[in-house]
């Protein structure tokens, strides 16, 4: 795994949304993975004034997102559909038929749609780059500590500590979803590319046991570890913990 350590969030931001950039022009019909959360709105801001200002085509990108709360409609605002709306496929070019979100509806049938969704991103030729962050207690989508590396599409518990960090975003605590559907570590590993961005205090001792730990399912980021072709961008703050 290489790392590149940048000096704050917005060069984290631009060195990312730089790659992305890169790989979108090299192939304009790319296939990405991409998540939501804090980490990655920087890199969407820097992507959408690259289209504006730089003419970057998506026209042809091929998105799937990482996971989606179980039991949130698409039209609910804290639905990761949402988000990826607001955030960035309103700001470009890219075609509503070309991306991909697993379905969280409360009246879906979650285990069909993991199969679908699993199946979707074969059939598409797999995953050429996939962005990803990390938790606070190292999963990376929705695979908490325990998930198998071997795992695909499913439906997931969330972790304690995921359900408290979530609070911010949700108007009462009882209105956060316990379960999501995420694509598995394996599904992950499969991708040819991945791009890890990982900033602030909080995220520290994530990062060294991704690092340094032995690599095990209790730390679900050192699975990257095995993949020949990841990068990290991290910033400064990652280093100063808490
Ligand atoms: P964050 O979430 O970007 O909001 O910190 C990352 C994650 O939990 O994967």
């Amino acid at each position: 795994m290489r790392v590149l350590v940048t000096p704050d969030y917005r060069t984290l931001s631009e060195e990312a949304a730089a790659l992305v950039a890169r790989a979108i022009r090299a192939k304009p019909d790319i296939t990405l993975g991409l998540p939501t959360g804090n980490t990655p709105l920087g890199m969407y801001d820097e992507l959408i004034r690259r289209h504006r200002d730089e003419n970057l085509d998506c026209s042809r990108v091929r998105t799937f997102n990482l996971d989606e709360y179980l039991g949130l409609a698409p039209d609910n605002p804290q639905s990761y559909y949402a988000y990826m709306r607001a955030r960035f496929f309103d700001h470009v070019n890219i075609a509503a038929e070309n991306t991909h979100i697993p379905n969280g509806s409360p009246d879906v049938n979650a285990d069909a749609e993991c199969g679908r969704y699993e199946d979707a991103i074969r059939n598409a030729g797999g995953i050429d780059l996939l962005i990803v962050g990390i938790g606070s207690n190292g999963h990376i989508a929705f695979n908490e500590p325990g998930s198998s590396f071997d795992s695909r599409t499913r439906v997931a518990t969330l972790a304690p500590e995921t359900i408290e960090n979530a609070k911010r975003h949700f108007p009462n605590d009882a209105s956060i979803p316990t379960s999501a559907i995420t694509i598995g570590i394996r599904t992950i590993l499969d991708a040819r590319r991945i791009l890890l961005l990982a900033s602030g205090p909080g995220k520290a001792e994530a990062i060294e046991r991704m690092l340094r730990d032995p690599v095990s399912e209790s730390v679900p980021a050192s699975a990257l570890r095995l993949h020949p072709d990841v990068i990290s961008i991290l910033d400064e703050s990652v280093r100063q913990r808490q």
